[in-house]
């Protein structure tokens, strides 16, 4: 069975952040890679924050989806991430690039969920710290102090 075929069960809460990040998929703007991206963060506070990819004609000026859900928490005081979902079309699983997963490292613990999405649902489920582990963070020495 095709990944895209696959919507796995998910409770109350993730189908929340599931249907934020939809809307924010519809609002992508992709016109050069035609590839839409919606992200959907919750907050400490239970709060849904969402964003979508921007890009821009100059291609490395375009932003990802989780870089625009992380500045609207941060805009609305949030500091902590509990729970993340992405949506993105095509066949396949699309986790976080790599610049994102550490943008999400930065407000995330080690055990919180991050769900890979396609239009229909949820298709994959990682922990922050299986998508980077060993990461350079806040925690570190260097940055205390
Ligand atoms: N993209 C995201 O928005 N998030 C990711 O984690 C993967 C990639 C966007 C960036 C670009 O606009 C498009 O997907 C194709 O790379």
């Amino acid at each position: 069975m095709p990944a895209s075929a696959y919507a796995a069960p998910v409770d109350d809460a993730t189908r929340e952040l599931f249907e934020a990040a939809l809307t924010a998929y519809a609002a992508a703007y992709a016109p050069y890679s035609g590839f839409s991206v919606g992200a959907a963060v919750r907050d400490e506070t239970g709060r849904v924050h969402v964003g979508c990819n921007v890009e821009n004609a100059s291609y490395p000026e375009g932003t990802c989806a989780e870089a625009g859900a992380i500045a609207a928490m941060a805009l609305a005081g949030g500091r902590r991430i509990v729970e993340v979902v992405t949506v993105a079309g095509g066949e396949l699983v699309t986790t976080c690039c790599g610049g994102c997963r550490q943008r999400l490292r930065e407000f995330t613990a080690d055990d919180v969920l991050v769900h890979a999405a396609g239009p229909e649902g949820v298709r994959a489920t990682f922990a922050m710290s299986e998508l980077l582990p060993a990461s350079f963070r806040l925690e570190h020495p260097h940055l205390q102090g």
